[in-house]
């Protein structure tokens, strides 16, 4: 509890309606990635999609749908392949399948 408040805090930007979702080991087990790779999809989702509008959250899509919606907005916010994978991969692993 305290512990996610302390890394939510200081994100500020994010909108109501929940906060964007850690991933956890488990999350990083069933999708066979390491659980770092997936920290670090999350945190360049928060510094580089929440300058136009609310940080995205990953069950605003299915997990299916986040690479074509990705896709477009990968070019508003100047992302390069790696930076989009992993955010794809943050995306699409914590989103409802
Ligand atoms: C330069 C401004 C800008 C940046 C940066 C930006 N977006 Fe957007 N985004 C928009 C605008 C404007 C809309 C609404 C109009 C539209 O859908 O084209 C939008 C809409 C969306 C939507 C809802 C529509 C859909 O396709 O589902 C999602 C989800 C989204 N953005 C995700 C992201 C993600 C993820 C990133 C970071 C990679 C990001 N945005 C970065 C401007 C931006």
């Amino acid at each position: 509890m305290l512990r996610s408040l302390a890394l939510t805090l200081p994100l500020g930007l994010l909108a109501c309606g929940g906060a964007l979702p850690q991933a956890t080991a488990l999350d990083a087990q069933r999708a066979h990635v390491e659980l770092a790779q997936l920290q670090e999809g999350r945190s360049l989702l928060v510094k580089r999609c929440s300058g136009c509008h609310a940080t995205p959250r990953p069950r605003e899509h299915v997990a299916a749908a986040w690479p074509t919606s990705l896709g477009q907005m990968s070019e508003r916010a100047h992302l390069d392949l790696t930076e989009r994978g992993m955010i794809e991969q943050y995306l699409v692993v914590m989103a409802p399948k």
